[in-house]
């Protein structure tokens, strides 16, 4: 598929197919595509889009961060030009403030293309070998978390099985890590600025060590941002420099999004909750009441439909449990006129209405018939 252009909720291919689109750039797109704030864009544009001599725009976003954010964190953020960067970046300081190698992640955590964290042809075997993957929503985990590691990532609700009962394993985990010395990275690549105006952490009350950023964000350009507490961020003698890292226009573009958020103009959190509890409720009734094995879960505007009715605490659960007829439901849903991406999230956005909702449920349904 080849897409010509997006607005709103809607993309539309080069053969003018026109679908609801439940990708939204990954999440990125909380607003819709083509929204007000991108047309503000130009302004910008003409000043010029790249210096690599830090920006004033740059400035003004650290303060907004610290001020409205994440009043606890140092006042100054590594930007950069993506989630993986900035995951890149954050693991870098970990290693470099603690003098340790070790990182865990967690199984079913998706943080960006890293060597290490990925299960890849080419990854040389010297950089698996730094990496601990742990059991997700799991409590055998925190026997687990060990003095030598430097940090341990983590989503602070996984992508491949977003849930919103995660706080009590987050607070634990949070205080095992505090405990045994090891820094809690938290990923909020996906999460932040999406379950509420402080991500994750401000929906569980956690209290990162670093915390990453990417996606919301860069309002639609491309960013990532690592931000953590000042005896960590002051570490001296660590590289993160970029020829695009806090461009002007992106940087320009994260102070829109960020007078949105905080102002709550064209984004609300209460709305994009409500729209995911209702697209679960009434998808999850269907299931039931069709005796279809398939139930969709979630948190706030993420969400995944699931191949079982079954309970799953976890990607390991889902990969053991599910049915694998998965590609004919998502190629239906397309001819029904749906885009699912295909890491298969849901992401409801500001343009998505209970109509849209609607229309989703109702090619889910022509789709298990089908
Ligand atoms: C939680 C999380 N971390 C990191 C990344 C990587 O971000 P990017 O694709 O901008 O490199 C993603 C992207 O999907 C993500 O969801």
């Amino acid at each position: 598929m080849v897409i010509k252009k997006a607005y709103g909720c809607n993309i539309q291919d080069v053969d003018g197919n026109v679908f609801i689109d439940t990708t939204m750039a990954c999440g990125a797109q909380i607003i819709g595509h083509n929204n007000r704030l991108i047309r503000k864009i130009g302004k910008q544009i003409k000043n010029g889009t790249v210096y690599t001599v830090p920006n004033a725009h740059t400035r003004d976003v650290n303060l907004c961060l610290k001020k409205h954010i994440n009043p606890d964190l140092h006042s100054e953020y590594i930007f950069c030009n993506t989630g993986t960067e900035a995951n890149i970046r954050a693991i870098r300081l970990a290693r470099a403030y603690t003098g340790k190698s070790k990182i865990a992640m967690f199984h079913g955590g998706w943080h960006g293309g890293i060597d290490g964290l990925i299960n890849s042809k080419g990854v040389p075997l010297t950089t698996s070998e730094l990496i601990k993957v742990l059991p997700y929503n799991d409590e055998d985990c925190l026997n687990e978390i060990t003095p030598d590691l430097a940090a341990i990532i983590i989503e602070p609700v996984q992508g491949s099985n977003p849930r919103s009962d995660v706080g009590p394993f987050l607070q634990k985990l949070q205080k095992q890590c505090s405990d045994k010395g090891v820094l809690l990275i938290l990923d909020e690549v996906m999460t932040g600025f999406r379950l509420s105006a402080r991500g994750g952490a401000g929906l569980f009350n956690i209290k990162p060590d670093i915390v990453t950023y990417g996606k919301i964000l860069g309002g639609g350009f491309p960013i990532g941002a690592v931000g953590g507490k000042t005896k960590i961020m002051e570490t001296k003698d660590v590289f993160y420099g970029g020829t695009f890292s806090g461009n002007p226009l992106t940087m320009y573009a994260a102070k829109l999004i960020l007078d949105t958020i905080i102002n709550k103009k064209y984004i609300q959190y209460k709305y994009l909750d409500s729209l995911g509890e209702v697209f679960r409720n009434k998808l999850n009734s269907i299931f039931q009441d069709q005796k279809i094995p398939m139930q969709v879960m979630g948190c706030g505007p993420v969400n995944k439909i699931v191949f079982t009715e079954k309970f799953i605490k976890n990607k390991k659960d889902k990969d053991k449990l599910e049915q694998q007829n998965q590609e004919y439901f998502y190629d239906r849903l397309r001819l029904n006129g749906v885009l699912v991406n295909t890491n298969r999230i849901i992401q409801l956005s500001m343009s998505h209405t209970t109509k849209t909702v609607d229309k989703i449920i109702n090619a889910a349904y022509l789709a298990v018939k089908g």
